[in-house]
This record gives C-alpha cells, structure tokens and sequence, in this order.
C-alpha cells in the first residue's frame, strides 16, 4: 500500500519507518526541513533503539522517503496517518493542539481523490469529529474523506518493538463496516495475522483508550509511590515489598518500580490532559484520584532533594553534587519532564555545585540547562563529589564498581532514586548507602 506520516518526531518517524518495514510505500511529512533532511539521510534526529537501522534500510530500498509538501502527501496517497505532536498547553493542563488542526488544515486544500484520514496523535476525546469537519468543508473531496482514530502505546526506547508487535490495536470509526476498517486492517494485515488482537470502537472510545492506558500507568507507578513514603516512615523497603505484590497476578509486577517517579513527554501532560477534558465535560470529580496521582509524583522529586540535603548535613549550598542520569528514563535521550533533571536544577537552585552525566541525553541537557556542569562519563561526574545522585537506571550506572569510584569521590554517600543499585554491593565497598523507598 501507499501511505503518509504527517508529523515525524517520535511517533511519525517510528510509526513511518515501521510501515515501510511492514512492505508499504511510505512517504513521511514534517515542516522541519531538518528533520526531513536527516531522517532522508537514514538518520532520526532522536535516538530510539532500532530506529536508525529502519530508516536506513528503507530510505535506501527506496520505500520510505520525507518531504515537506502537503501537496506532495495528497498526491503520494490516499491514506494518511497523523503523527503530528499535541504537548501540554503552556500555563494549562489542557492539550495545545495548534500543531494537529493546522497540519489538517493545511492538507485539506490538496485532497481532490477520497481519503481516509487517521490519527495517532493523543488528543483529549472529541478532536476527531472536529478534524472531520474541517476536512468535509475544506478538502474538494469533501463528504469523500474519512476521519479514523488510531491511537498508539509505543514506549521510547522500545518503540520500534511495539509498533511491530503491539499487544492490541485499537481502530476507531464513525460507524460499522466503513472504507476506511477494510483500508486500516489491510494496512495492518501482518500485525493482524500476527495474532495482535483488533478492538473496533467509535471515534470517542478510541481517542479515550490512549488517555485512560496513560492514566492507569501512571497511578499504578503513584501507587507504588505512595506505598514508598509509608515504608519510609515505617522502616521497610518498597522495592521487596514491590517485589512481593508483583507476583500476584491480579496486580503485576510492571509499572511497580518507585523511585523518582513518571516523566517524558507522555504520562505527565496525559494525565493533566485527560483531566482538563474531563473537567470540561463536567466529570471532573470521578478524576479526583488522578490529581493525587499527579502529587504524589512530583512529591518524589521533593523528597529527593530532602533526602540530598539530608546526606549533607542540612544544607547542599556550595557542595559538589554528582547526579547519573539526565534522560526521563534509561534507553532514551529524551529530556522531556525529566525527574532527573527537576532534581537537578532545583539543587542548583539551593545554591549546589551539580555535575551531571548521562550515555545519551547530554546534548538535549546542555542545550535545555546551560546553568549546570556536564561530564563526559560517570566517573568524571562523581569526581570529588560529596554526594552522588542515580536518578536514570542505565544499565551503565548500574554496572559500575562502588569499589573503584570510591576514590574519586570526596565522600561515599550515594541516594538512589531509582532503586536499581545493589545496597549490599555498595554497603561492602564502604558507601553511606539510601535508597527513596527504604530507611
Ligand atoms: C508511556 C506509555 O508506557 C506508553 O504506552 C505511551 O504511549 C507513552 O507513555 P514512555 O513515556 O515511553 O511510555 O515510558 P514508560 O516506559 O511507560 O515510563 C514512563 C515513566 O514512568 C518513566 O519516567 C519511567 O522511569 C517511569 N516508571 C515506569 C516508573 O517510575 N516506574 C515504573 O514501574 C515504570
């Protein structure tokens, strides 16, 4: 088949290169003509895990190519899926979804032959009848286009797995038996009969769908939180304790770690986003939980600074902090809503001396946070710190030696903040040892 990707960040560009892995021809969109220039090149401009090969192979077998034209998108294909990002409002909880309404407007004019139209973007529930209207009067096909929702579970990092493997599809029509479900599944076929299961829903359900996934993570990652703060204060550890309820199957043992809390460009706005809708259809009370879910969270990151300032005798002004990890979460170099960062800078702020390392997210933190110091690698960072934070549970992190940093550092106390690092380990090899979650 012959397809477009209308928005190549994360989302498009994985969803873009994965259908050219599935055999289609795929033609992907962005107005960043630096994006297009480097994801031609076979490059992301992000780093995702597997991404770089699928751009590669297919940007030279000639099925997947980038442009920055609508009309060039309208005349490659009749199927067009919207990857376009839908980030938090500034100085809103709502979703700022400028960016999804002008691709569409944009696309409508050059859509003279029947289209089906498909989003995969997370909006809160009642966008899709909206971008259909825009289309029925602005396209010249007019009652001829189709608005589909098809909302997508990737995780960074993992992305280009689950877009291939999914562990359920999700299709969202305007009513039963359209043009566009015969399109969608035969676009999805492999997956299909691969075994993924297909749920069908109305437009609303499907646009619902990706929201309350989100919303249930997060509060099963605020549950587990909040459990920490009573182990806490109870003298227990939430990580065997964590361990302990994974095993009944009922409740699982995904989503369970505590630490520092959810970040990334996801879980956060989602949240707040489905909470805002809500509030705007008048439902906002059956959400009370999700507000807490939300405090709960960022309360990990004030506790880690608690905690910091605690190991230092009360104060952290003018001491010499070493935080591992910058990324939102290991695998990525996404800075988006990072904790590891939050902590970072609110220290700074407390007048600390931060020196900060991670494998990927460097360059994305310099750029964002120029008022902190950077290192090359763990070491280095740690180098004559009073204190050392693990804030992102790389596998780099966590194979380290406590042995050998010892002597780089000025004194051996360590806080984990992702529960990751061995405490015996570190306890042998002479660290003052804490973990958020345990005494
Ligand atoms: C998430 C959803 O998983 C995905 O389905 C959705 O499409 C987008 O948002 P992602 O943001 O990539 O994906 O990351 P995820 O692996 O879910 O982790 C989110 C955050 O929660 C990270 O900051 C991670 O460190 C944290 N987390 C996750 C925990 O603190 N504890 C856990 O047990 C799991």
């Amino acid at each position: 088949m012959k397809l477009t990707v209308i928005g190549c960040g994360y989302l498009g560009a994985t969803h873009a290169a994965c259908m050219a892995e599935l055999g289609h021809e795929v033609l992907g969109m962005d107005t960043d003509r630096d994006k297009i220039l480097a994801l031609g090149a076979g490059k992301a401009p992000f780093f995702e895990r597997g991404l770089d090969d699928l751009l590669a192979k297919h940007t030279a077998d000639g099925r997947l190519r980038f442009t920055a034209s609508y009309a060039e998108v309208a005349s490659f294909a009749d199927l067009h899926f919207l990857g376009v990002g839908t980030p938090q409002r500034a100085g809103s909880d709502a979703y700022d979804l400028n960016d999804l309404f002008i691709a569409v407007r944009s696309l409508a004019p050059h859509l003279h032959r029947p289209a089906v139209v498909v989003g995969k973007s997370t909006v809160p529930v009642g966008t899709a009848p909206r971008l259909a209207a825009i289309l029925r009067e602005e396209a010249p096909a007019g009652e001829q286009t189709e608005v589909a929702w098809n909302p997508e579970f990737l995780r960074e990092s993992y992305a280009v797995e689950d877009t291939l493997h999914p562990d359920r599809l999700v299709l969202g029509f305007t009513s039963e038996h359209t043009h566009a479900e015969r399109v969608l599944r035969q676009c999805f076929g492999k997956i299909i009969e691969a075994g993924a299961p297909v749920i069908t829903t109305s437009l609303a359900t499907a646009e619902l769908v990706k929201g309350s996934a989100n919303a249930f993570l997060a509060t099963k990652i605020s549950f587990i939180n909040a459990i920490a703060e009573v182990c806490e204060a109870a003298g227990a550890d939430v990580h065997q304790l964590a361990e302990a309820l994974g095993h009944d199957s009922r409740i699982g043992a995904r989503g369970l770690r505590a630490g520092l809390g959810f970040g990334g460009g996801c879980l956060p706005k989602d949240l707040r986003g489905f909470m805002a809708r809500a509030g705007e259809l008048g439902t906002d009370q059956a959400l009370g939980l999700l507000r807490e879910v939300d405090a709960i969270n960022l309360r990990r990151r004030e506790r880690m600074v608690d905690l910091a300032r605690e190991q230092l005798d009360g104060t952290v002004k003018g001491k010499r902090i070493a935080v591992w990890g910058a990324a939102f979460k290991p695998g990525t170099d996404d800075i988006r809503d990072s904790p590891a960062l939050a902590v970072a800078t609110h220290l700074h702020r407390l007048g600390a001396d931060i020196t900060v390392h991670d494998p990927k997210a460097l360059d994305n933190a310099r750029k964002a946070h120029p008022e902190l110091d950077y290192a090359d690698t763990a070491f280095d960072a740690a180098e004559r710190a009073d204190l050392l934070l693990h804030l992102t549970e790389w596998p780099e992190f966590t194979d380290i030696s406590p042995v050998g940093l010892a002597s780089h550092v000025s004194r051996t106390k360590v806080v984990d903040g992702r529960g990751a690092l061995d405490p015996d380990r570190w306890r042998q090899a002479g660290w003052n040892f804490r973990s958020l979650g345990c005494c």
